[in-house]
Parts: C-alpha cells; structure tokens; sequence
C-alpha cells in the first residue's frame, strides 16, 4: 500500500479492533493515542505506535505527515454522565483536538477522515427508528461535541475539500470474532462491560437504572452493534472516500432494539453464571427506547450487522471476561 493510514485513539476499544482490521489488510497503520483510555495489550505490532496525544503539535507532526492518505478519528472523551459536570474537558479534548487534528490535515495535505460520531447527536427520539434525517438535538455534552465536530467536518469539506465519513454508532459491545483483542475497557460504565464485570466476580453486583419505563419489561431499550460489525463499516466508509471524492454521514445500527433485563437474561444463560442486579431509580438523560434506522450504509456501503445477536456478543465477551 503505498500511504500511511492514521488511527488516533488506536488503542482503544473500537480504534483497536479497527487497526487489527486494516493490518490484516496489509495497510500501513500508524496509532496515535495518550493511554488515557487505551490499552497496551489491544496494539497490534504490526502498526507503529506513537504515544502522544492530538493536542500536542509536536506529537502531530510525528503522527501525521504527507504521505498519510487517510486518518481514522477515535481518540475523545467518551461518558456522558462525566461530560455534564465537566464540560470543559471535552470542549478541549474532543472539540479542539479534532480543529487542531484537521489543521494538521490541511498543512500535510491529507483529506480523507473517517470520524468516529455517535447516537448521543440525537438526543431524545421524536421518532424511531432513527434515521440519518431524524433531528439533533443532544441530550449530554459529549453528545454535543460529536455533533459540534461533524458541523466542523462539514465547513472543512466545504471550504477545504476533506472529504469525511462521519458513523453515528449506537450502543457499542461485544469483542473481535477471531478473539484478537483481550484488553478490558478500564472502568467502563456501559452497561454489558458492566454485566461481564458481574459475572466474573469483578464486580458484586450492579445495578438496573429504572424498571418503569414504557417497555414490554419495563427497561430501557437499545440498539447493540458488534464492534467487529463497527468495524467492518470503516473499512467500507474508508474505501468509500477513495472510490468517490464526497462526504457521508451514516448510522450504524442493527434496527432490532433489546432492553436491559433481556441483556442480562442473555448473559446469564450465555456465561452460567448469575448476574446480580438491585433495581434503582431511572437514569437522569436516558431516552426510554433508541433503535438505529441504518438503512442509508446498507445503501450505500452495502454494509449490514453479521455478528450482532445478544448471543454472539455475550459469546465473545465471555472469552475475555470469563477466559471461556
Ligand atoms: C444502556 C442502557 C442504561 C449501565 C452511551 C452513550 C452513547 C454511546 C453508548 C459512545 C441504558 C442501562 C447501563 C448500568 C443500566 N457512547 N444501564 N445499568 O447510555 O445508551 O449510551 O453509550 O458513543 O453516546 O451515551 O449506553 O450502556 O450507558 O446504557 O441499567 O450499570 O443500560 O440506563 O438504559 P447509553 P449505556
């Protein structure tokens, strides 16, 4: 392959299964990220890795040059809950990292990105499924930054000429089919790394954000994509913004929804083990039910969720959870 590819946040739990796909690939991959949330075991030796952070400049001009062909964007703040009592933190790393991220791109000449976006740019449903054309109006300050980065996408395609792939995931679980990646998000707040943690003894038990909803058992639902599924997505939003010289903004969803207690009941039976859980009051900002409508990148990148059935996530968490 005769260009770099770029991967902030390489280490992390989606950056990390996607730099496993494009070194199968035979890609030439760079990784880019501080650590703050990655993990050492999930690198893949074949990329370079350079620790170093998308608000340092020097660490840019060491990760990015001109002989980049395509950057893949991972690396931001990620809790909702944290991104309302600390706003500041994410403005600054997820917002201004990503400007100063682009400007690198410009001085180096580099005009494709394939941006890690996120459901949370929707906020509260008006309809579901959610579509693409489904209005944004986020609910948390994370979410903001998302949206806030794809309007800033869009004026530097417009002004510039980057073209972005920007993929609006759901709920994000499960780990690699082929059982390449093992490193455990670190305090993960997420509900099935929350639901593995219980049924390896990590954690005692855990708790179910409200049972009251308007649901057919009473709890939240949501749209569970396998990140090996997200990952193939980027492969295919990549080789997109080199087949066509346009931009693309898509969710990435299954368009099934399950709720919490199904979650759980699935886990039990997958692991055998017993997952111990207290009902407690709802969660403040949790929408009742959030389903993909992720029709446009069956259109358009002829891509579908294969690996997303609770089983299979459950099947592939359990190996590195429960090295079973
Ligand atoms: C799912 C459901 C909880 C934990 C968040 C971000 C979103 C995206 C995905 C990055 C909810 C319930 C959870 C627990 C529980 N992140 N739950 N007990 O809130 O849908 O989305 O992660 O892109 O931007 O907002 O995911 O896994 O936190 O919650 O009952 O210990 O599980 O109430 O109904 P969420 P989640």
């Amino acid at each position: 392959m005769q260009y770099i590819i770029l991967v902030t946040g390489g280490a992390g739990y989606i950056g990390s299964h996607v730099v496993r796909r494009l070194c199968d690939a035979g890609h030439d991959v760079v990784i880019l990220d501080n650590m703050s949330l990655g993990r050492r075991e999930n690198i893949d030796s074949r990329a370079r890795f350079i620790e170093g952070d998308i608000l340092s400049d020097n660490d840019l001009k060491k990760a990015l040059t001109p002989d980049t062909g395509v950057v893949f964007h991972f690396a931001a703040w990620k809790a909702a809950g944290e991104s309302m009592t600390d706003p500041g933190k994410y403005a600054h790393n997820n917002i201004s990292g990503t400007i100063n991220l682009l400007n690198r791109m410009l001085t180096c000449e580099v005009r494709k990105i394939v941006f890690s976006s996120s459901a949370a740019v929707y906020g509260d449903p008006v309809y579901l499924p959610v579509d693409e054309n489904h209005p944004t109006n986020p609910a948390n300050y994370y979410g903001y930054t998302k949206l806030a980065i794809e309007q800033n996408l869009n004026w530097y395609d417009r002004l510039k000429g980057i073209r972005f792939a920007a993929l609006r995931y759901f709920n994000a679980t499960g780990y690699d089919i082929n059982g390449k990646i093992s490193g455990k998000e670190k305090n993960p707040a997420n509900l099935s790394p929350v639901i593995m943690e219980v049924a390896a003894g990590i954690r005692r038990s855990m708790q179910v954000f409200g049972n009251d909803y308007d649901t057919p058992d009473g709890t939240c639902i949501r749209d569970y994509i396998h990140v090996s599924d997200l990952a193939d997505a980027h492969i295919r939003a990549m080789e997109y913004l080199f087949r066509t010289d346009s931009s693309l903004l898509v969710n990435l969803g299954t368009g099934s929804g399950h709720s919490v207690l199904e979650m759980i009941h699935t886990a039990q039976e997958v692991t055998g083990h017993n997952i111990n859980y207290e009902v407690v009051d709802r969660r403040k900002g949790d929408p009742q039910e959030l389903v993909a409508g992720s029709d446009a990148a069956n259109r358009i990148l002829n891509w579908r969720a294969q690996h997303s059935d609770l089983k299979t996530i459950f099947e592939t968490m359990s190996r590195v959870y429960l090295n079973s």
